[in-house]
């Protein structure tokens, strides 16, 4: 069996609001029916959980300005999504929820006490999504004059896990005692300031909140550079990822059973999850029709626009100043921003294809092409995770009410029929649902 989840790519932010069944998204992106809707029917099909990717700026990578960000709706707007993950949580039974937290600039201790606030708001189904965040902009929301270096934003996050890990503990186990009648609700002896004073964060403790039923809410990441995949490797019960292709998901993957096991872990102890996005259609011609019609949408001018705007939000290089018709001049050492983006650019170039064919093919990069009727979808999907060994597929699809059910009532029980996903969640916790197979 292998696990779902599901990306909600662009954040707490318009979903597909130009879309044909788009309903009244345009209107309504900032109320919370839509996630709620979506979020009952992944459950309803046995998805592991829902991740929110978050931003904390307005880019203007694109041009040096932030007209094409806003025109479009590209990585902006975005409301907080841990305050949507408390509505969503009350709303669900067992599908487990992922913010995107920032490491870089949210304070371990605000962060620690707002995963267990939404561990117990969910019943012990929250987990963050920690980013480092890779634009300057955002540095410049939090007071620094720029980001911080690559590398070195890992060795942070990494201390940050750790400072944050010890205000999750500085409650032990059977401090809260809750005794009526003795007057007692904590066990002052079992609850410990820690004192945490590292390179680069320091805090006294103890959290002023109790551990929630998880204790360690689960901890997802999402860089693919090698600073990025050991610091998976230490921290993550889970992985989001795009490595392209089948070949290249068994590489991922055994890159990361392999850094785990240094890190003195279990390989099954962490979920790597691979990025794909169906086109799941009554048939396959219909299917196949869907995915020609998206393509000539994506040949828009507007569409290159809004790749190459994304394109330089993610690597913080203005794509702008390049002939549109040349491969890209070579950029080796010039990026602060996304490196696996890049290098993937870098090939692409190196290989002769010019930046509007890069642009252009920019919005389809998945870890797999899956197109066809329900059937055809899960088979595809089963024999690719059977060749790769686990662990499962991140969707990231249009949110719309029409799509989220054809993976939810067409694709998911195709996938049920052939025994390849759960069929009901065993547990009562996330993290015990994420481990169980
Ligand atoms: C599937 C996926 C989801 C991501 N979600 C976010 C996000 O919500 N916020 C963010 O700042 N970065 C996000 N990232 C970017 C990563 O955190 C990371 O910065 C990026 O993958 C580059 O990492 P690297 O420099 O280690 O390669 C995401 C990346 C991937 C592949």
């Amino acid at each position: 069996m292998f696990h779902l989840a599901w990306f909600v790519g662009s954040g707490y932010s318009l979903q597909s609001w130009r879309g044909p069944w788009s309903g009244v998204g345009a209107q309504e992106w900032m109320r919370p029916q839509l996630y709620v809707d979506t979020a009952r029917a992944l459950e309803r099909a046995g998805f592991d959980y829902m991740i929110f990717e978050d931003g904390l700026m307005i880019p203007d990578a694109y041009q040096g300005k932030l007209d094409a960000y806003l025109r479009y709706g590209l990585e902006a707007p975005r409301l907080d999504p841990t305050m949507l993950v408390g509505i969503i949580g009350q709303a669900t039974e067992h599908i487990g929820l992922i913010p995107t937290i920032s490491t870089s600039f949210y304070p371990p201790f605000m962060a620690a006490r707002s995963l267990v606030t939404l561990d117990h708001l969910t019943g012990g189904r929250a987990g963050g999504n920690l980013v480092t965040s890779s634009s300057h902009r955002a540095a410049q929301n939090f007071g620094y004059e720029q980001h911080f270096e690559h590398d070195l934003r890992y060795r942070m996050a990494d201390e940050w896990v750790q400072l944050v890990t010890r205000l999750w503990d500085s409650w032990e186990p059977g401090a809260v005692v809750l005794d009526q009648e003795a007057d007692i609700f904590a066990d002052a002896s079992k609850v410990h300031e820690i004192n945490f004073e590292g390179e680069f964060f320091k805090s006294r403790g103890p959290l002023n909140a109790p551990p929630g039923p998880q204790g360690r809410p689960v901890i997802s990441q999402a860089g693919g550079s090698p600073a990025g995949r050991a610091f998976a490797a230490r921290n993550s019960d889970t992985i989001i990822s795009v490595p392209v292709g089948v070949e290249g998901m068994k590489a991922y993957r055994e890159d990361i059973s392999d850094r785990m096991v240094a890190a003195g872990r279990k390989p099954d102890e962490c979920k790597v999850m691979y990025l794909v996005n169906p086109v799941v259609a009554e048939t396959d011609a219909e299917a196949r029709e869907e995915l020609a019609r998206r393509r000539v949408r994506m040949r828009s001018e507007g569409a290159l626009h809004r790749a190459l705007a994304t394109m330089s939000y993610f690597s913080g290089i203005d794509f702008s100043q390049f002939d549109l018709d040349q491969p890209l001049p070579d950029l080796t050492g010039k990026v602060n921003g996304h490196q696996s983006s890049m290098a993937r650019y870098a090939k692409d170039s190196e290989d002769g294809k010019t930046l509007r064919e890069l642009a252009l093919g920019h919005d389809v990069v998945e870890s797999l092409e899956l197109v066809g009727s329900p059937d055809t979808v899960a088979a595809q999907m089963a024999e690719a995770m059977e060749e790769v060994g686990g662990d499962g597929f991140l969707l990231a699809c249009d949110i719309d009410r029409r799509t989220v059910a054809g993976i939810a009532d067409g694709l998911v029980p195709a996938l049920r029929r052939r025994g390849v996903v759960r069929s009901g969640y065993g547990h009562s916790t996330f993290r015990e649902n994420l481990l169980e197979f």
